[in-house]
């Protein structure tokens, strides 16, 4: 399963990125607001920084504004996937984007019909959004299951980018569904390199080598 960092916060994606653990990027405007700065800006900084996907959001409504944005937003960087929201006038936009080459990320998919028509309309991701369908008690990674069904029952290529990750155990629980790609905050990255017993083993292997006075 590929990783990709759900922010806009260059440290972060330094950080992880390093470490081999970024195959890419993902911002919404929500994460660039939250940045402070400008989106052109910003994302032409992630792009130098990450080889792989880097999504970047139109911020429109109707589908001819949405491919002029989307446009622009691609030729930020090769790298660039345009993202556009899972309404009607985005699928429009998807088409015609993805019909140009441009890699683009449909957003804010809440159901399996949803995912089935941004393939048929040539997305290059699917972004089911599994936290918020938790908040609403409802099963987020039931979704992420459906997808993965429906995408192998016909052979659509669309990639599974499973979004709104909120803990580690969403992603290992994508994973075995077999999500392509699973978006997370850094800290839910960083986090699934927690266990209470490795903390707990390691302080006993510490004061065992400070008992006997090992020194390496
Ligand atoms: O990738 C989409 C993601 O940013 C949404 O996450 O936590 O705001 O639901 P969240």
């Amino acid at each position: 399963m590929k990783f990709f960092v759900d922010t806009a916060e260059i440290d972060q994606i330094k950080e992880l990125n390093d470490l081999g653990m970024v195959d890419g990027v993902t911002t919404n405007p929500s994460l660039i607001a939250k940045s402070g700065r400008d989106i052109t800006e910003v994302t032409r900084e992630i792009c130098g920084i990450v080889s792989g996907p880097v999504s970047a959001e139109v911020v429109a409504l109707d589908a001819e504004t949405m491919i002029e944005q989307g446009r622009k937003l691609a030729s930020i960087a090769d790298n660039i996937a345009v993202k556009v929201p899972l309404t009607w006038d985005g699928l429009k936009a998807c088409k015609v984007l993805s019909g140009e080459g441009k890699m683009v990320n449909v957003t804010l998919c809440f159901t399996a019909n949803q995912a089935l028509l941004a393939a048929k309309a040539g997305a290059t991701f699917i972004s089911p959004f599994i936290g918020r369908l938790d908040d609403l008690n409802m099963d987020g990674l039931e979704l992420i299951e459906d997808i993965r069904t429906i995408y192998d029952n016909y052979g659509f290529e669309t990639q599974i980018l499973a979004a709104s990750i909120r803990s580690a155990n969403h992603m290992s629980e994508c994973a075995k569904i077999g999500a392509d790609v699973a978006t997370a905050p850094a800290s839910v990255i960083k986090a699934m390199a927690n266990h209470v017993l490795t903390d707990k083993g390691l302080d006993q292997f510490m004061k065992d080598a400070a008992k006997a006075g090992i020194k390496i």
